[in-house]
């Protein structure tokens, strides 16, 4: 595990991505790469999550490089329906990609910060992810992401 030089338990390596809320994942995956020419890398399911989601990038970017996250809710009863019908399609969560989430959970947890999972979940490419509280992040719904094996173009 890497620590970094503030001797925090963890280190954030990057922005991994920027999730964006959509009620359509197709008409969002159409839009973002028709209107703006970006590279749709990888869809998949997430059952547990209730969501399908997309990852998309520049074209020709390095897969290391912040790729965007478009968000779609499988059912009417997720957490991203909630939001999607609270707040409507927009900007919903940012993510830290980090090399140990489990040090990185339990130093916030630590510094105050409440996690909304007791321990890491699946995310996308076999990823382990979870969130921390925006109430908690200045109004941001921050997810932290360690990356999976699979990460980059698949
Ligand atoms: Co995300």
């Amino acid at each position: 595990m890497t620590t970094s030089a503030r001797g925090l338990g963890f280190l954030i390596e990057a922005i991994d991505h920027i999730g964006v809320a959509v009620p359509d994942l197709d008409a969002a995956i159409t839009f973002h790469t028709g209107v703006l020419g970006l590279e749709l890398l990888h869809r998949e399911v997430n059952v547990e999550q209730g969501v399908a989601e997309a990852m998309l990038a520049p074209a020709d970017s390095s897969s290391a490089s912040t790729q965007l996250q478009l968000v779609a809710p499988l059912d009417d009863d997720s957490p991203l329906a909630r939001f999607l019908g609270r707040s409507g399609p927009g900007l919903q969560h940012l993510a830290y990609r980090v090399g140990d989430i489990d040090a990185a959970a339990a130093e916030l947890r630590r510094s105050g910060v409440r996690l909304l999972y007791d321990s890491a979940r699946s995310g996308t490419r076999g990823s382990r992810i979870n969130f921390a509280h925006p109430k908690d992040m200045g109004g941001v719904l921050v997810e932290l992401v360690e990356a999976g094996k699979q990460r980059g173009v698949a």
